[in-house]
């Protein structure tokens, strides 16, 4: 059984923990104001917060994130215009939080889907897919597999570097769901 620690109680939080106790792992939580208190107890450890807000809490926990399994959720987009990622071009914001957590594992996922197509399992009649980048296959088989368990499929989307391609696509459907061209309950499917 994998044990996976949640970063944060919003939609994200609660849609991934979900699917992942759905497939038998364990979930616990850290909430905004027990950041850097509560341990990490798991394995895995989800980044379910602003990207403005990984910073801090990268520094709030330290050398508690060697070893870890670290999985970036986030879209980093400048949030004012919406009209760029605040990561620089041809970067992504998973490569930056590998930086500055060398001694974790970080990947890349769930950033492609959005909340409420991680719930429901469903983007219109097709399986939810979730998919996964980071240089370790190991744990992207890992991650994978829990989230298989828990009623989703899950891709390797190949390494780290591909988090900037999984970055762009997150921006697209993000743009789209804000301009109601597609709802938040929908969004980019996979067929295979
Ligand atoms: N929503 C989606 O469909 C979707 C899809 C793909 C990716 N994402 C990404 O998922 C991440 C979470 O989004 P969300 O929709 O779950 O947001 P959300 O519902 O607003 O939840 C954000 C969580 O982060 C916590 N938080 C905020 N600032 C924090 C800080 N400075 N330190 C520690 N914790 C902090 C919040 O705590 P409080 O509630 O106490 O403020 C809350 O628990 C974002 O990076 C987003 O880009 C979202």
């Amino acid at each position: 059984m994998t044990t996976f620690t949640i970063i944060g109680t919003g939609n994200m939080a609660n849609a991934i923990g979900g699917v992942l106790a759905d497939g038998g792992s364990s979930v616990t939580y850290v909430a905004k104001d027990e950041v850097g208190t509560a341990p990490l107890a798991g394995d895995v450890v989800v980044l379910a917060v602003p990207f403005p807000a990984v910073d801090a809490i990268l520094a709030a926990y330290g050398s508690a994130f060697d070893g870890k399994v670290v999985v970036d959720i986030t879209n980093p987009l400048n949030f004012e215009t919406f009209d760029s990622l605040v990561v620089p071009a041809g970067s992504s914001a998973t490569a930056e939080i590998q930086a500055k957590i060398p001694a974790a594992t970080v990947l890349k996922a769930f950033n492609t889907t959005f909340a409420a197509t991680l719930a429901s399992k469903r983007v219109g009649e097709l399986t939810t897919t979730v998919l996964v980048a980071g240089d370790s296959s190991e744990a992207k088989a890992t991650l994978i597999s829990a989230i298989e368990a828990g009623g989703l499929d899950g891709i390797d989307a190949g390494s780290l570097a591909r988090a900037h391609e999984l970055e762009a696509i997150g921006f697209a459907q993000l743009t789209l769901a804000v301009g109601e061209k597609l709802p938040w309950t929908g969004g980019f499917a996979v067929a295979r």
